[in-house]
């Protein structure tokens, strides 16, 4: 959460400063603001709400200078305002800072500097780390700087200027992500590798404990006082690719690039006349000695994760248990060296998923990532990674990601499945099969968007909604209801629809739509058991079904038709038009549905 964005080099800072914000919005955007750096002084500008009001105040005013630092906010501490928007300053203004986390004893130290006669102007947590610097700033800024860090508990990605220092900036990182933009005589530190891609691809991603200081000619990173190296990576991402191109919308635009995502992360990975799955960096020898699995995950990636649940087991015989990862961090799991454990993760830096491993990754027999962002912190914190390739998810809903994540899911359940013996080649071949059909299938229903953008038009007024679904479309069903909840503001539920009868038929009424998931297959008549129970009582159906099922329509009063596949394919079709619905119903209730209110990209404080 909030999107932090430093630069030192020969360029006006304040531009390329706003561009990293623009690109760093979905992170967070409560409020924005920039200090730069000139003339041994530095000029702050701030703005509450949306970063086009900083934009708006800094028009005409200049803020000239070569070394800067911007923030896009995501409030913990202290409503929205223009005085606890960040940068934040020490008594003098020469030092000024920007935190992305929380320092959870910001209180007590609040209290004991107002005692020595610090004044300060915010409610935030963050401006207590300026005048903790502010203390012992006679020790050189470095030093300073580390002694603070000393004195702080929590969580942090800090970007310090100084003005007597005014082309330096020093970084500190504890948990909330950082990583370097390494250019030609200039250096970038950021949140997220899209603020700075524009300028250059070369990336050193911060690890926790790491304090840095960078200039524009060089950078150093220490960690506990001792000097480290950190590898510099080339990142494959193109700015292009972080742009609407086009479309009113990243989720738009992201929906739409759902084939090529599911393409670019299955494409290398199988040898369909051999029947084998293949994945960069797993150990199939340890992946034969696993006994259980459990998967680790918050929001989207945690129903990516409930589907792979049902995959898995029926794939491999290996049981598999899916954890909230927020939920397991505080509990006793049973997780021993028989375990594999898994993390589902676009961003790579969810706190709680981060933090749920550290506790359990120790005790697991092996520990596989499945993260989106090259470089962030579970792609290098587990034993093994694989990554989705979906491209820069820009949209705060997860949307083409979700898909990349299914994707690498059912080659998992394949690979599996070989491993333990229980597929045959002929098996694998044929979910290769499906899968390699699956990017042409999804064309097919974006193209038909349009109907569906009509359904959500019948429907934007209605204030909750229910889904349901059985089996491996269940956490479909949860994946519509979250989407729609996140980007339309309305109240739904994901339901096992097995569940209809043992408390949410009570919600039953003309006013709540029940959208059903319910393409032929094993369960299906129970489905239609449900929809016959619910137009009994007078309620309303939206049903997705496959193209060949004829008599839908005379149970439900919109249909949504997903082409035919293998049955236990059909999440990976049905997904879209939950987020298509999602996405329909927010735009025409006027909801900016790339930055819904109070969500953030990505969960980086607990
Ligand atoms: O980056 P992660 O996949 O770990 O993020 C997990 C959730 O925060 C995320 O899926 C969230 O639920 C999205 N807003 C869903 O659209």
């Amino acid at each position: 959460m909030c999107g932090i964005i430093g630069y030192t080099g020969n360029n006006e800072a304040a531009e390329r400063i706003i561009y990293g914000l623009k690109k760093l919005e979905y992170r967070g955007y409560d409020s924005a603001g920039i200090a730069v750096a000139d003339s041994g002084k530095i000029k702050r500008v701030r703005s509450a709400g949306k970063l086009e009001n900083l934009v708006k105040k800094l028009k005409g005013g200049s803020i000239p200078g070569t070394t800067g630092i911007g923030h896009t906010r995501w409030a913990t501490h202290g409503k929205p305002s223009d005085e606890n928007a960040h940068p934040h300053t020490d008594c003098t203004g020469m030092i000024t800072l920007i935190h992305n986390g929380i320092i959870e004893n910001y209180y007590e130290i609040r209290e004991e500097l107002k005692k020595k006669g610090h004044k300060f102007s915010s409610e935030t947590d963050t401006e207590v780390f300026a005048h903790l610097i502010e203390e012992k700033i006679s020790m050189g800024i470095e030093k300073a700087v580390a002694d603070a860090l000393k004195r702080i508990r929590g969580m942090y990605a800090m970007v310090i200027l100084y003005s007597k220092e005014p082309g330096k900036i020093i970084a500190a990182r504890q948990g909330s992500p950082l990583v370097l933009g390494i250019g030609k005589g200039e250096n970038y530190i950021a949140s997220d590798v899209p603020s700075f891609l524009k300028f250059t691809d070369k990336a050193l991603f911060l690890e926790d404990g790491d304090v840095a200081v960078v200039t524009k000619e060089k950078v150093s990173v220490t960690n506990g006082g001792k000097n480290v190296q950190r590898a510099v990576r080339d990142i494959k991402w193109t700015a292009k690719q972080a742009e609407k191109a086009g479309y009113p919308h990243f989720m738009l635009k992201e929906i739409n690039e759902e084939p090529q995502s599911f393409e670019d992360t299955i494409l290398g990975r199988f040898d369909e006349l051999k029947g084998r799955i293949e994945f960069e960096s797993v150990d199939d020898k340890k992946l034969a000695k696993i006994e259980r699995i459990k998967i680790v995950a918050c929001g989207t990636s945690y129903h990516a994760a409930y589907a792979a649940k049902y995959l898995v087991e029926k794939y491999s015989g290996v049981s598999v248990e899916v954890e909230v990862a927020s939920e397991i961090r505080y509990a006793n799991p049973v997780v021993d060296k028989k375990t594999l454990l898994v993390a589902v993760s676009q961003s790579g830096e969810t706190i709680d998923t981060i933090e749920a491993f550290k506790n359990l990754k120790t005790k697991a027999g092996y520990s596989l990532a499945i993260v989106n962002v090259v470089g962030s912190t579970l792609s290098r914190m587990l034993d093994g990674v694989i990554y989705t390739h979906a491209g820069p998810e820009i949209g705060v809903a997860a949307t083409k990601t979700f898909i990349s994540q299914l994707a690498v899911l059912y080659l998992f359940a394949l690979h599996m499945g070989k491993i333990k013996g229980v597929l045959k080649a002929k098996d694998v071949r044929r979910g290769i099969r499906n899968l390699r059909k699956v990017p042409g299938l999804i064309r097919l229903i974006l193209k038909d968007r349009e109907k569906i953008a009509k359904i959500a038009g019948k429907y934007k007024k209605n204030r909750d909604f229910l889904y349901y679904g059985r089996n491996i479309n269940y956490p479909m069903a949860l994946e519509g209801a979250l989407k729609l909840k996140e980007i339309s503001y309305i109240h739904a539920e994901g339901y096992a629809a097995g569940e209809m009868k043992h408390g949410p038929i009570a919600l039953v009424d003309d006013k709540v739509p029940n959208v059903f998931i319910a393409p032929q297959g094993k369960v299906y008549e129970k489905l239609i058991s449900n929809i016959q129970e619910i137009k009994a009582r007078s309620g309303t159906i939206i049903a997705v079904t496959n193209k060949s099922n004829k008599e839908m329509k005379k149970f439900a009063e919109d249909v949504i038709y997903i082409p035919d596949i293998d049955e236990d394919y059909y999440p990976l079709l049905a997904a879209i038009p939950m987020q298509l619905l999602a996405y329909y119903i927010g735009v025409k209730k006027g909801i900016d549905v790339d930055k819904p209110r109070n969500l953030a990209k990505s969960v980086t404080v607990e």
